[in-house]
């Protein structure tokens, strides 16, 4: 998978990206990291690629031209790099708090293609005309408003990367840990055994296999009925597991029953 970036500020996006796990696949050849510098393709005298907005009001916005003309910039080397490959266009995000909020169903989507352009905004937004002419997919992180799309662009590329096989040196975790079948992740522990006088759960050190991933289910799905009931509708629960959740949902009807008496 090959992850290009669209933004006025390369060194931050290189900079995150280019450390940990997604530095090592990078270092790999497992994936790769493009950064496109918009003001590179300023035709101003000063580098300038904002202007006032038409209309009045505050702040800067980013011009057309510069964005457009770093995307046909871009997209001449992919076109380059799969010539006579009839390959589709690649899609080009915008990361903006106006699309729909990002979450691992769309990584998952995104995995699955060959080039990513992630296209980065800063100040008051982009010229909405260039948007219109290159933009396929908006997509948010989430409802609230950071300074830039600089870091909603490496989040996405995290998620993303760390599906894409080998990515991380153990291939089953990707698939078993949070959020996998709408559930969060059970506890972990290790070494030492006791700490601080709290121990182990029994269960784990047991070395039967099948009970400790019953209880880590259990677990996974008592910890999503605490923390974030809104994703238990999407789970998949076999007819013990739903049964387990009733009888959590009823023993917390009577815990709340009592303390309002
Ligand atoms: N740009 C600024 N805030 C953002 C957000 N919440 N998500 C995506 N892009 C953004």
């Amino acid at each position: 998978m090959d992850f290009h970036v669209l933004t006025l500020f390369p060194e931050m996006v290189s900079g995150g990206l280019n450390t940990s796990i997604i530095g090592r696949a990078i270092d790999k050849g497992l994936i790769s990291l493009n950064t496109i510098n918009i003001r590179d393709f300023s035709k101003d005298k000063h580098n300038r690629v904002d202007d006032y907005p038409y209309g009045g009001g505050a702040g800067m916005v980013i011009q057309a031209e510069p964005v457009y003309l770093a995307y046909n910039h871009l997209a001449g080397q992919i076109q380059e790099k799969t010539a006579n490959q009839d390959k589709k266009k690649p899609r080009v995000i915008y990361v903006t708090p106006q699309g729909p909020v990002f979450d691992q169903k769309k990584a998952q989507e995104l995995s699955e293609e060959e080039d990513l352009i992630f296209l980065c905004g800063h100040y008051e937004g982009i010229d909405e005309r260039v948007l219109e002419m290159i933009v396929t997919d908006y997509i948010s992180i989430g409802d609230y408003v950071l300074t830039g799309g600089e870091l909603p662009a490496m989040v996405m590329i995290d998620a993303i990367a760390r599906l894409i096989p080998g990515v991380l040196n153990n291939e089953v975790s990707s698939e078993f840990e949070s959020l996998h079948d709408n559930l969060l992740e059970y506890p972990q522990y290790t070494r030492p055994e006791v700490f601080c006088g709290r121990s182990v759960p029994e269960i784990l050190l047991s070395g039967h296999h099948a009970n400790i991933e019953a209880w880590r289910r259990e677990q996974a799905i008592k910890r999503t009925y605490e923390r974030r009931p809104d994703l238990l509708p999407g789970a998949n629960l076999t007819k013990k597991e739903q049964e387990y959740l009733n009888r959590l949902v009823e023993q917390n009807g009577q815990k709340e029953g009592q303390k309002t008496k």
